[in-house]
């Protein structure tokens, strides 16, 4: 017997194919944790309630595959209002940076911060994407700097996704920005971060992928190519923020290493456009980060369509680029600021973010085998999902077949046989 079987639902399944994959008078079929069957209910093998222990009708509710933020970085202690404030005032976010403000501010504030404080300044943001929908959110290192701090905040993510039944995708992000003590050493640094932070993180298992900032405030090509290569010694997956501000070629570089993807994209070229597409890397789009800091260049949709280049939607929440907690949001602004379309928006959300984490085999789509992970909204049009600037709430969300307990809502029983 199946644990659980939902009826009268309509299916956006997400496989690859039609739009939404939709199955309209759908079935989901739910057993130890995984999806056992999903599709119309006319090929259901039984009747319902010779199939599954609880059957639950959900009166023609939209059901798809839980969320998938596949780029945060939700660990951080403090905020940057006040940068907001002086960015209003015509400060240019580079100029902050340079200054020794930006991220080095919210360096300071996670190295003061104890493990535990930085998992309860964290928790409310966590929570606030899984009320969007989300049931696997990528967390990235990168506000540490030093080994010590690092492994603190790669702790504090696997905690919070123990905490809140979500799984959680750990990247480490040493190549974020250099620390005021290595200064007059950016060698040390990149040694530091390649020779120990990455095997210390990777040893103890608190590590599923490497991450760095290509960018002129960030680092050089070359820079990221010595971490890439200590992550290839050890067999750790590697992605990159690239080309958010300007063209250093880090696309072409992330794909020439196989990246599972390249983040934010704004000024990449054609000729990386399709290193991307040939490695099969992910371009995963931020548009929080691109209307926070009021950025006019968008990334080149068209391109990525042309190349075959899958898309992924992701909120880059940060406290400086993008303060935003949720998923629904990003995916209306991917729509309204870069010309996604709905089912764009979606499939971005979910079956291409899993594969920007290497995920694609076990989350992302309604099949069978797959991890039971899905949300129910009630929503007469898919498009709804991406048409609130605020994001669609759904009305349940599962993760590996149990139901998350929504903050001021108390546990639903399922409907028992
Ligand atoms: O993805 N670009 C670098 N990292 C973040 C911003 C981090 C910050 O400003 O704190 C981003 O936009
Ligand atoms: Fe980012």
């Amino acid at each position: 017997m199946w644990d659980a079987l939902f009826t009268d639902c309509r299916l956006a399944t997400m496989a690859a194919g039609a739009p939404y994959g939709a199955a309209s008078d759908g079935a989901l079929g739910v057993a130890g944790g995984r999806i056992v069957f999903a599709g119309a209910a006319s090929d259901l093998p039984d009747r319902p309630e010779r199939l599954a222990i609880s059957v639950e009708r959900l009166g023609g509710a939209l059901v798809t595959p839980g969320l998938i933020d596949c780029h945060t970085h939700l660990v951080f202690a403090g905020d940057r209002a006040a940068e907001f404030e002086m960015r209003l005032k015509g400060a240019r976010y580079e100029d902050i940076a340079q200054a020794g403000g930006g991220i080095l501010s919210t360096v300071n504030a996670v190295r003061a911060a104890s493990l535990d404080e930085l998992i309860a300044a964290s928790r409310p943001r966590l929570a606030a994407l899984i009320a969007s929908g989300a049931t696997t959110v990528e967390i990235k290192s990168g506000y540490g700097l030093d080994v010590e701090n690092e492994l603190k905040m790669l702790e504090a993510a696997t905690r919070l996704g123990a905490d809140c039944g979500v799984r959680v995708v750990r990247t480490l992000l040493g190549l974020h920005a250099l620390p005021p003590e290595f200064h007059q050493d950016r060698a040390g640094y990149v040694r530091l971060v390649c020779e120990v932070m990455l095997p210390e993180a990777w040893r103890r298992g608190l590590v599923d992928a490497v991450d760095a900032f290509c960018e002129g405030i960030g680092f050089a090509r070359d820079e990221v190519a010595e971490l890439f290569e200590a992550a290839r010694a050890l067999g750790v997956p590697v992605k990159l923020h690239a080309e958010q501000l300007s063209d250093l070629g880090g696309a072409g570089l992330a794909a020439s290493y196989g990246a599972l993807s390249a983040d934010h994209l704004e000024y990449v070229n054609e000729d990386d456009v399709a290193a991307m597409a040939k490695a099969g890397a992910v371009a995963v789009l931020l548009p929080g980060a691109y209307y926070f800091l009021g950025e006019t260049r968008r990334p080149p949709i068209a391109l990525f369509r042309r190349h075959r280049v899958a898309m992924a939607v992701a909120s880059d929440l940060n406290p400086g680029t993008s303060p935003l907690c949720s998923l629904g949001a990003a995916m209306n602004m991917a729509c309204v600021l870069f010309g996604l379309a709905p089912e764009e928006a979606l499939a971005g959300a979910t079956r291409n973010a899993a594969a920007a984490l290497g995920l694609g085999e076990e989350i992302g789509t309604l099949e069978a085998g797959k991890a039971a992970d899905f949300a129910i909204w009630r929503v007469a049009r898919e498009a709804e999902l991406a048409y609130w600037i605020s994001g669609a709430a759904p009305e349940r969300v599962f993760a590996g077949g149990k139901e998350l307990r929504r903050s001021g809502r108390p546990e639903r029983k399922t409907q028992e046989r």
